[in-house]
């Protein structure tokens, strides 16, 4: 086989794109440009999930880290700029250890480097990898406490139920017995409000799906024409889903490494699902990998829950 073949990016696009409803897999969005789109995201007004979780860590860390206990480990799954993981820091007691896990590692050496100069005490350890295949085992650092998972943002919410029982029954095996796990979960709510956070006015939103299409033309010597398609964000109210999709404006065909593909006007291109899953839901994934649903956070308008598992 040549090197080219094993490239995943090509091969999840050309098997994607080849189905009668073409999909690719949401972590193709992030590349350099997808990242710094993503965060911008984070900041618009119609965007609620990054600021109300901000709010619930920041009104209710000193409950977290009492639970979590002092001289803990905190070991971060998808961890990206650290900015959340320092409100937990800051609120424990004695922390003694920080693994932050990203597939990033360029991004992953430099907010460590940063953290580091901040918390001169802790130990830190990045370990860069997928946080989907991770296996950590013996990466993780003996602490006099207990340790501690924490996965902020929501992301589980892009995982569909047999990923996030793959991710959950990993990270229970890594962490081990007596460990916890602090979880971010964006809640059902009406589409009123999804719709916007996910079709911005900026357009901030679009341009980041959009930039799917421009990796693969840049990154597999791909042919899109940008201007051919437009971003779409759809409730899917039977799957407690926000949709994103990429709508060809015209009948056209693009290429991709050398393989045609047509698209029909108003077919689309599914890029990505944002569920909102709900405590009891969630609960139930926990249970099947290992884990207690203990006590959960949340803002004043049931907008976002941020939840405690503990190891059973
Ligand atoms: C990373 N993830 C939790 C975001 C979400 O809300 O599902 C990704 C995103 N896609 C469009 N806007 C934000």
């Amino acid at each position: 086989m040549d090197g080219m073949n094993t490239d995943p990016f090509r091969a999840d696009v050309l098997d994607g794109l080849s189905y009668p409803q073409k999909s690719l897999p949401s972590r193709w969005l992030y590349d350099a440009e997808g990242s710094r789109l993503f965060d911008r995201i984070t900041e618009l007004p119609e965007y609620y999930p990054t600021r109300t979780e901000l709010k619930i860590l920041r009104s209710r860390a000193s409950e977290m880290a009492s639970a979590i206990g002092p001289q803990s480990v905190v070991i971060e799954y998808g961890a990206g700029s650290l900015l959340k993981v320092r409100i937990l820091l800051d609120a424990l007691d004695r922390p003694e250890a920080f693994v932050p896990v990203d597939i990033s590692a360029s991004h992953l050496h430099t907010a460590a480097d940063e953290l580091k100069a901040d918390y001169p005490k802790l130990q830190i350890h990045p370990v860069a990898a997928d946080f989907m295949a991770s296996n950590l085992g013996e990466a993780l650092p003996q602490a006099a406490g207990r340790r501690a998972g924490f996965f902020p943002g929501s992301t589980v919410g892009n995982l569909l139920d047999a990923d996030i029982l793959r991710f959950l029954s990993n990270a229970r095996s890594d962490l081990g017995d007596g460990s916890c796990f602090i979880v971010g979960l964006d809640q059902p709510k009406s589409p009123d409000v999804l719709l916007p956070a996910y079709d911005d006015a900026q357009g901030v939103t679009a341009a980041f799906n959009l930039n799917l299409l421009k990796r693969i033309n840049r990154e597999l010597g791909g042919n899109f024409d940008l201007d051919a398609f437009a971003h779409e964000a759809r409730w899917n109210a039977a799957e407690s889903r926000i949709e994103m999709h990429l709508r060809s404006l015209k009948p056209q065909s693009a290429t991709v490494a050398g393989e045609r593909f047509r698209f029909a006007e108003g077919e689309t291109i599914h890029t990505e699902n944002s569920r909102k899953i709900g405590l009891d839901a969630f609960g139930e994934l926990a249970e099947k990998a290992g884990w207690r649903l203990d006590r959960t956070w949340m803002d004043d308008d049931n907008l976002f829950a941020v939840m405690m598992l503990e190891a059973v």
